[in-house]
């Protein structure tokens, strides 16, 4: 069984990228699972607060997770053509304490998809995150992207991605990192 896990970088309820990951979730191939994760709880990163009263459980929760799992597949929204805030402090606070980089993340399979309403869906974050992927040594999965534009367009009210060429594309993109995260190790 080869396990994935997921999480979106945005805390809104209807959030695009959220729904996205749900789909993936769906659409997973035989023999692997995706488990979504929520960064919801984190609080702002505080090296005060790391330095006082330790990690917060709900960051050691997801990091054990995420050393458990053989991949991981963050849904990004873009901001301001970056990653938003939310999901930068996540990943701040995952890498806490620098000693546990290696175990959490180090050559560990990631990969990126996101969806906005915009034209571009999320290229210029996508490409935000490439440093942050390098410092904490982690693998990219480079042979596909998946930017999913004007998605506003594509998901219905209960949130579920509807438009069949979009899924068609999802799917291709989560079966090819499953394999890629598969042998990876
Ligand atoms: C945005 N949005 C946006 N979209 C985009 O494609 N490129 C961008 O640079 C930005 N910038 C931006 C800044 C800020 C502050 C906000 C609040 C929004 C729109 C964004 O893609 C949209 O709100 C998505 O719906 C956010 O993702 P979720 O929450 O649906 O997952």
């Amino acid at each position: 069984m080869t396990t994935i896990i997921g999480f979106a970088g945005s805390l809104r309820r209807q959030s695009f990228n959220a729904s996205l990951l749900r789909a993936a979730a769906a659409l997973m191939p035989a023999g692997s699972t995706l488990e979504i994760a929520s960064i919801a709880e984190f609080p702002l990163y505080n090296a005060d607060v790391e330095n006082g009263q330790g990690i917060p459980a709900s960051v050691t929760r997801l990091k054990d997770r995420i050393a458990a799992t053989q991949g991981l597949l963050i849904a990004t929204p873009e901001y301001n053509n970056s990653i938003p805030g939310v999901a930068k402090n996540a990943i701040d606070w995952l890498s806490r304490p620098d000693a546990d980089v290696k175990r959490v993340f180090g050559n560990r399979p990631v990969a990126l998809m996101g969806a906005s309403p915009g034209s571009f869906g999320t290229t210029l974050s996508q490409t935000a995150w490439l440093p942050v992927f390098r410092t904490l040594r982690m693998r990219p999965y480079w042979e596909g992207r998946l930017m999913v534009p004007r998605a506003h367009t594509l998901f219905n009210e209960a949130g579920e991605l509807t438009d069949d060429k979009a899924r068609g594309l999802l799917r291709d993109f989560v079966h090819g990192f499953v394999r890629f995260a598969a042998t990876a190790h």
